[in-house]
């Protein structure tokens, strides 16, 4: 049989001494010293150094290894020999292969930009030759670790029982809170698909199916803003099982990220710590906190208002941190914190601060209004011990504790203390079943409409809807949402009083989800699940928080593939056989 390698590049070491082998490759680079040529050929695996030596090589292939240029695919006959000058930071520095023959697989142009692991290539152009940024190690061992996690994904939720199950992409609408990306059905005119936000009511239909215990690693479309941790294509593991709660969710898939932290980091973590939705908005202002560190949230109306400072009287909430060892920024240092809260995408009017000396004294920007007694109590309240600074935002509640969320994570950036390969998995539990919108003036489902009330909470659906407390749960890692879930409503009249209010008529919710509500009255069981975002999970405990960097072809921020050049005109042949007319200028 013929064979292009008896190797990889990355497995000869002194063992294979004397033997002869075959490998092929890409040229990393070429040195020809005139009597000499060393060439670093690549693959998936590895470098091994070839050697072309004018007394030992065959006179042809000495002069074909002179044209040899970056990139090229070869194939090599040789020996191996060990090396005169050998370096210990490579796997095959060891050795080297004396060249006997040689043959030109490929020719490769000059690549765009040097296939290193520091490359000179900006993000553009490494998007728009994504294969060749492939090549390079950062991008590929992005994409090997992501295979590692997916395969122990499927091996942790396979030894459970869970049957892996695909679910259509061509669609129905479902209304998980973005856009869709809808598909024209040329044989339905006027008709469209929908590409599936998560494949949500399918998973339900699987449980009234019976199948008891599903599990997929799918794609998902969304035609939202995009940003580090969001594309517009993403891939979930979606998990749904029957006839549990949430304790039994909560239990099997911290069950699988404990799993994952074990065999692709090497971590044991204790039992997730559990936080209702509530206690995280107050503490941390978000609902995502990353809990690798402290600095949470001291509420100081109690103490800050009521004295002579206006700003303050006039706040609903007025907020604090104390940042460890601030009492040492200079003014100007102040000062970048102070212009940071106030750019628009944060948005703060201004801040107040109070230095706790190491002294034990207290020096606030607001002296005038208030005496060291007050500000004692705002150091008391905050946590803040000598040698910190106290970062203090008054306004509307939501919107001051979003922002000193916002200046909480960037104090903890500057200070290091979100370190890569820190994991502090947590549970944020209760959310709330409905969110009120201003801009449309009715409630939005938070998570999604499926997702069942705490049944304590169920007799407020005429009077308090805002307060029902929902069976809802999101997975949090390093200040990510990695997954999130809910019990479900398997109940068809529950689920139509939930459409209800959020303002579907009847009309509509038959219209769009008759189907569900149809099969639920053929036995649903009870049910419930989550979805992790795949490309988030990996990102993260790849030490990252930039998702494009963990898949292979991904979009830029304006949603296109650069490299195919995608979204593109379609002809006009294709438009009249889809019965779509264009209408640009509208
Ligand atoms: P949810 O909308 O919370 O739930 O999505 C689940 C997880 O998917 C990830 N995610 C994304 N990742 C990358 N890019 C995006 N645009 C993006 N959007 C979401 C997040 C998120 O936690 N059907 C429900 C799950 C359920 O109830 O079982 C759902 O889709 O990590």
């Amino acid at each position: 049989m013929h064979m292009y390698r008896s190797h990889t590049c990355g497995e000869l070491n002194l063992s294979h001494n004397n033997t002869t082998v075959t490998l092929a490759g890409w040229v990393q680079k070429s040195r020809d010293k005139g009597f000499m040529i060393w060439v670093d050929l690549r693959d998936r695996y590895g470098i091994t150094q070839l050697i072309f030596d004018e007394s030992r090589t065959d006179k042809a292939v000495f002069e074909l290894a002179k044209t040899l240029g970056r990139e090229f695919v070869i194939q090599v006959k040789g020996t191996v020999i060990e090396r005169e000058s050998k370096n210990p930071n490579m796997a095959t520095g060891d050795i080297e292969i004396l060249v006997s023959e040689l043959t030109v697989l490929n020719q490769a142009m000059l690549p765009p930009f040097t296939i290193e692991d520091e490359t000179d290539g900006g993000e553009d152009i490494r998007m728009k030759y994504r294969y060749l940024d492939i090549r390079r190690n950062p991008v590929k061992n992005s994409l090997l670790f992501r295979h590692k996690v997916t395969q122990e994904v499927r091996n942790y939720l396979s030894d459970k029982g869970f049957c892996e199950v695909e679910t259509p992409y061509l669609i129905k609408s479902t209304p998980e809170g973005a856009r869709d990306f809808v598909v024209p059905s040329r044989m339905n005119p006027g008709q469209f698909y929908a590409l599936p936000q998560s494949p949500q009511t399918f998973k339900q239909l699987l449980m009234v199916g019976g199948m008891d215990k599903y599990f997929q690693i799918v794609k998902c479309f969304r035609d939202e803003d995009l940003r580090a941790d969001r594309q517009p294509e993403f891939t979930q593991i979606d998990c749904e099982m029957a006839f549990v709660e949430q304790e039994d969710i909560i239990d099997m898939f911290e069950g699988l990220t404990r799993h994952l932290l074990k065999e692709v980091k090497g971590i044991e973590v204790d039992k997730f710590p559990r936080m209702t939705y509530e206690h995280a908005m107050k503490t941390y202002g978000n609902d995502k906190p990353d809990i690798r560190f402290g600095m949470e949230f001291g509420e100081l109306n109690a103490v800050a208002q009521h004295k002579d400072f206006g700003v303050f009287n006039a706040a609903e909430l007025v907020v604090g941190i104390a940042v460890p060892g601030g009492a040492a920024y200079t003014r100007k240092e102040i000062d970048a914190f102070i212009d940071w809260v106030k750019r628009p995408q944060v948005g703060a009017s201004g801040m107040v601060y109070c230095k706790y000396e190491a002294d034990g004294s207290l020096k606030s920007s607001v002296d005038k209004f208030y005496d060291q007694d007050d500000l004692k109590k705002w150091a008391e309240i905050t946590g803040a011990k000598p040698g910190d600074i106290i970062f203090v935002l008054s306004g509307p509640a939501n919107k001051t504790r979003a922002q000193l969320s916002a200046l909480r994570m960037e104090v903890a950036t500057r200070l290091g203390l979100r370190k890569p390969d820190e994991f502090a998995p947590l549970w944020v539990v209760d959310f709330p079943l409905l969110e009120w919108d201003e801009e449309s003036g009715r409630f939005h489902a938070m998570h999604h409409p499926f997702t069942s009330p705490k049944p304590e909470d169920i007799h407020l659906i005429g009077t308090e809807p805002g307060k029902i407390r929902a069976n809802a749960y999101d997975m949090v890692l390093n200040g990510n949402e990695i997954g999130g879930g809910s019990i479900r409503i398997h109940d068809k009249d529950l689920q139509a009083r939930m459409f209800e209010l959020l303002g579907f008529s009847k009309e509509e919710a038959e219209n769009q989800f008759g189907f569900l509500m149809n099969a639920f009255q053929f036995g649903a069981p009870p049910h419930g699940g989550l979805a992790f975002g795949l490309d988030r999970l990996v990102a993260i405990l790849g030490g990252q928080e930039t998702i494009r960097d963990f898949i292979a072809f991904p979009k830029n921020n304006s949603g296109r593939d650069v490299m195919i050049d995608a979204p593109s005109a379609i002809d006009n042949k294709q438009l009249d056989e889809l019965f779509i007319k264009l209408n640009l200028n509208s």
